[in-house]
């Protein structure tokens, strides 16, 4: 098998390339630059692109993405990409890739849409959990070592998407305004890892950078992808992000995806009326030649496609649901669950019977399989212990009672009740309300196609629409949970606020050509207190309570608030004041505020892990593995103190133009220049053990330096530890820097009474800034600051560094 992952990049043309490229007619050249319909299986790969039989050239399948191929058949659905960076350590990520990587080929795909390594800018991102952090250093390592795990499988990765993707709210159309020195040092280090490491392919975003869209930014795409970092893949577009035809090939874009609007007929037409050279489109045909020969895709050298091992895919997910679960809290000791915990407990929480697997969006993968926690937890309690289960806040919705409905009806149109083909139904009646509410709706529905024409049934009350058609992308992407029902319908919620008295009600629903099952639910104030006080009784009867609680992210939409949605904060609190020993497990995408955070006992992160969560989250709580993940992004105190806060310009954007205000200070950078507290810092995550730290020393070494020192478990239980080594700014560097910035970290496993000498080095580039007046990086000269500890927020030694060597 070709040697994919070390393949020196710019290395001497294959002539095999040059061969085909004058063989190939004008009109083959073209099918090869834009996605088509897929022929033959289609798995419901996100992309295709059809090959060249008469010379070899074969079709290429696109999958997404991030927690493994998203196809219409299962894989094995990893954990969030956030959940892998809390790891802190590269080798998960080359784990995770090989898996992904594996599978992908193993189920007909030849390139993964994966790795997303745009940087965490905004709390509310709603692909926060897609990526991998808000430090540039760790998502550039966990990056590059994802990509070598997915190319050494003989799958194509795709580094995406280049480059300030950082929001999803109109994510199409926005422009970022970011300064020069920002965008090096902040968002692109993660892409040049990415070339570095050889990622086969780059995907450009949907929005524009400084002025410019991604797909036609000549200064992305070629001054600084070609030129610089000497990147010798090929670049294809997000889905539906090309806006031109000789302006994007020109700017570098040598692929349009999903579709040929700008690169098919157009580009044709535009080649044959001399409008675009041949030799641009020759270019962009040889970039993707290249890469295919590389992988062995052209002369047949690549080893034949593998069969699935999905028991091998289970293990390795489990393994990284362990290890970037983030123990963020721990009072007097609550975990692990020892003793009587470990025989009367109760599960509480809608994520406690379903399990959160992932987020919403084009990563969504159909899993092998996927265990409910409560489950896990029952049966590693054993049989003689108590385990209940109480729903506590739901989010689904229960039926809306017959009575209130006048003529009296079922809205509930599943199972044999279902509209079958070309049926037609309607309900006008009314709906009583006992005393003024809010009420949530619920509606349940099934829709084949995803992308297709929305089947959802039209529900009017009291004249108005409760459900209207959405944007596309927002129609599209529901959330991971929330998005769908248990029996597998698609479900969207409102709710609204209810007088008491009789509304008018309209329900008309068609069966199409699929026929249609639907439902329509409710959560009222009086539904929402008797699942509470259900919750409170059983946590008053157990020992321990575990509360799950979850918050919903999609592509397409940002979050509109850090607030745990579905009455899950008056529910924590109602358990916490019933029961002391309250166990927090959170399945999040990004941070979330704790209004009850003083009233818990433990908060156990857990993101969203993937299918194997409720077996990884059950050997956490139970003490049969030690959490080491440490937070790959700030959670701030509340929704008023964060980067982005308080200012539309900012954030979300005004007039469609987001300006990167903060400069360099992103993530904790920000709260440790302005000195703000935040709830939980970047690099926190407890442990069930304690360690010490001793002996720092610093020593020039190559270029850089070298800090040494000692980490020690001196608490009772084996434990892990990610050591972090923070590098302070140059006196001698009048360029905005940061008060500290994570420059190294090794993740350890000790016994108890272990030490184990560490050893990292910091690079020259890990002491240099950006200098927008030069163009180039610039070593920051003199006295600087080395701190080690456990958190960005909890240093343990310091020292100094004396850099000299000035260019
Ligand atoms: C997303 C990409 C994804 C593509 C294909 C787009 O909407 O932004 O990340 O790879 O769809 O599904």
């Amino acid at each position: 098998m070709p040697d994919v992952s070390s393949a020196p990049l710019g290395a001497a043309e294959p002539d095999r390339v040059s061969v085909l490229l004058d063989r190939l007619t004008l009109d083959e050249k073209i099918s090869l630059v834009h996605g088509g319909d897929a022929e033959g299986d289609h798995l419901g790969e996100a992309g295709y692109v059809p090959g060249v039989p008469r010379l070899g050239i074969p079709s290429l399948r696109l999958a997404d993405g991030p927690v493994g191929p998203r196809l219409t058949i299962p894989a094995t659905a990893m954990p969030a990409p956030i959940a892998l960076a809390a790891t802190f350590a590269p080798e998960f990520a080359e784990a995770f890739g090989g898996v992904i990587g594996h599978e992908a080929r193993a189920l007909g795909q030849d390139v993964l849409l994966t790795p997303m390594v745009n940087q965490i800018r905004t709390p509310y991102g709603g692909r926060n959990f897609e990526t991998f952090s808000e430090d540039p250093f760790l998502t550039a390592e966990m990056a590059a070592a994802q990509i070598r795990g997915v190319q050494d499988q003989g799958t194509i990765a795709t580094v995406k998407h280049l480059a300030v993707n950082n929001q999803e709210h109109r994510r199409t159309s926005v422009d970022a305004r970011v300064d020069e020195q920002t965008l090096r040092e902040m968002e692109l280090p993660p892409f040049e890892a990415a070339v570095q490491a050889g990622a086969g392919t780059v995907m450009a975003a949907y929005n524009s950078v400084n002025g410019a869209f991604s797909c036609e930014n000549t200064d992305l795409l070629t001054t600084l992808l070609r030129d610089e970092w000497g990147f010798t893949g090929w670049v294809m577009s997000d889905w539906g992000a090309t806006h031109s035809t000789g302006a994007s090939l020109l700017a570098g874009l040598d692929m349009e995806m999903p579709t040929g609007e700008y690169f098919g007929a157009r580009l044709k037409k535009a080649v044959l009326d001399g409008d675009v050279s041949e030799a641009h489109l020759n270019r962009a045909v040889r970039r993707i030649l290249t890469v295919l020969d590389r992988f062995g895709l052209l002369d047949g050298s690549a080893p034949p496609r593998p069969v699935r091992d999905s028991a091998a895919g289970a293990r390795t997910a489990q393994e990284i649901a362990i290890a970037g679960a983030v123990l963020l809290r721990n009072d007097k000791d609550v975990l692990p669950l020892t003793g009587d915990a470990t025989r009367s407990l109760a599960v509480i929480g809608l994520t406690g019977a379903v399990p959160f697997v992932s987020g919403g969006g084009s990563s969504h993968v159909l899993p092998d399989r996927a265990t409910a926690p409560v489950d896990a937890i029952r049966q590693r309690a054993g049989d003689d212990a108590s385990v209940t289960y109480s729903l506590g806040a739901d989010h689904f919705g229960g039926p809306v009672p017959v009575s209130a409905l006048n003529p009296a009806v079922s809205l509930d149109r599943t199972g044999p009740d279902a509209l079958t083909r070309d049926d037609s139904w309607r309900y006008d009646g009314t709906l009583t309300v006992e005393q003024d509410d809010e009420w949530t709706f619920v509606v349940h529905w099934s829709q084949r196609d995803l992308f297709g024409p929305v089947t959802r049934p039209r529900i009017v009350l009291d004249g108005t629409d409760l459900f209207p058609e959405l944007p596309e992308m927002e129609e599209w992407f529901a959330g991971g949970l929330t998005g769908e029902t248990v029996d597998g319908l698609r479900a969207r919620a409102v709710t609204v606020p209810v007088a008491a008295g009789a509304h008018s009600l309209s329900v008309e629903a068609r069966g199409g050509t699929d026929g249609l099952s639907f439902r329509l639910r409710l959560l009222t104030s009086a539904t929402r207190a008797a699942h509470r006080t259900e919750a409170v009784r059983a946590a008053q009867a157990a020992d321990t309570a575990v509360v799950f609680a979850w918050q919903d992210t999609t592509e397409g939409q940002d979050l509109a608030t850090l607030s745990l949605p579905a009455a899950q904060n008056e529910l924590i609190k109602a358990v916490a004041a019933a029961n002391p020993r309250t166990v927090v497990v959170l399945n999040s995408s990004t941070c979330v505020t704790m209004p009850w955070l003083e009233d818990v006992a433990a908060v156990l992160q857990m993101w969203y892990p993937g299918q194997q969560g409720a077996e990884a989250t059950s050997a956490l709580l139970f003490g049969d593995e030690a959490p080491g993940g440490k937070l790959p992004l700030t959670f701030p105190a509340d929704e008023d103190g964060h980067p982005v806060a308080g200012d539309p310009e900012s954030y979300p954007g005004v007039d469609d133009k987001v300006t990167y205000k903060e400069g360099i200070h992103v993530g904790y950078r920000w709260y440790d220049a302005h000195g703000v507290e935040p709830l939980f810092p970047f690099g926190h995550g407890l442990s069930y053990t304690e360690f010490a730290y001793e002996g720092l020393r610093t020593t020039p070494a190559g270029h850089g330096f070298d800090v040494s020192f000692t980490v020690r478990n001196t608490g009772s239980r084996r434990g892990t530890e990610v050591a972090q080594v923070y590098v302070g700014p140059s006196p001698r560097l009048d360029l905005p820097q940061a008060v500290r910035s994570l420059a190294a970290c090794q993740r350890l496993t000790l016994e108890p009474g272990e030490a184990q000498d560490v050893v990292l080095h910091l690079s020259p580039r890990q002491l240099s800034s950006w200098s927008a007046d030069a163009h180039r990086w610039v070593l920051g000269g003199g006295e600087r600051d080395v701190a080690v500890g456990s958190s960005s927020r909890d240093l343990r030694l310091r020292g100094t560094v004396l850099v000299t060597q000035e260019e």
